[in-house]
């Protein structure tokens, strides 16, 4: 593909990245990096527990994948202790943020320094069918049962059969682009 630079630049965090068609690996990410944040998604805690552990994160790489059976799948950097428990559970659970939900959102981002468990000192919780944590008052909340957890790059792929499926009374939804929450 022919790098076409139109001399025209927008700011990606400290450095200048040009408009056009740029190769990704030019720039190293930051034009793919800025390109993602223009999509704007839905902010979901995907939680887990059972004999590895309580775990949950902040994830906006959340997708319905089959209607008939209901599956859904997430992305996980490898990296992340959650990953390790939420496979070793074999159960997660989407949680569906709504607009009144950014403080929790942070919280189990990293942002606020609360680790694994500790994030759920933070928020009611309760549980469905697979005994993954089910934020009460979340726009809506998936009970999954780890149907395959698969490797790509830095991230697992984890697909999920849902179980079970809960309404909040809270129908807005907690966005996220440009790098900032919104609500819908
Ligand atoms: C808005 C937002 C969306 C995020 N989406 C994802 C995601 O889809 N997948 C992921 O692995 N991390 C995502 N993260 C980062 C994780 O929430 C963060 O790395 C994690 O909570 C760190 O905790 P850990 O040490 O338990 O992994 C996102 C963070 C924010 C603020």
């Amino acid at each position: 593909m022919q790098k076409e630079l139109w001399g025209v630049m927008a700011k990606c965090g400290e450095r200048d990245i040009p408009l056009g068609v740029t190769q990704v690996r030019d720039l190293g990410g930051a034009v793919f990096r800025e390109a993602m944040s223009r999509i704007a998604a839905s902010v979901h805690i995907v939680t887990t527990d059972g004999l590895a552990g309580l775990a949950g994160i902040t994830a906006t790489a959340v997708a319905p994948i089959t209607l008939e059976p209901p599956m859904m799948l997430f992305c996980i950097n490898k990296t992340s202790p959650s990953a390790e428990r939420m496979i070793e559970n074999g159960v997660f659970c989407i949680n569906t943020l709504t607009g009144a939900q950014e403080t929790l959102a942070d919280i189990f981002a990293g942002r606020t320094g609360h680790r694994l468990g500790e994030r759920f000192t933070h928020g009611e919780w309760t549980k469905l069918v697979t005994g993954s944590p089910v934020l009460r008052g979340a726009a809506a909340a998936f009970d999954c049962r780890l149907a395959e957890a698969k490797e790509v790059t830095t991230h697992f792929i984890m697909i999920g059969a849902v179980e079970a499926v809960d309404f909040g009374k809270e129908a807005s939804s907690l966005t996220y682009a440009h790098r900032k929450y919104g609500t819908m």
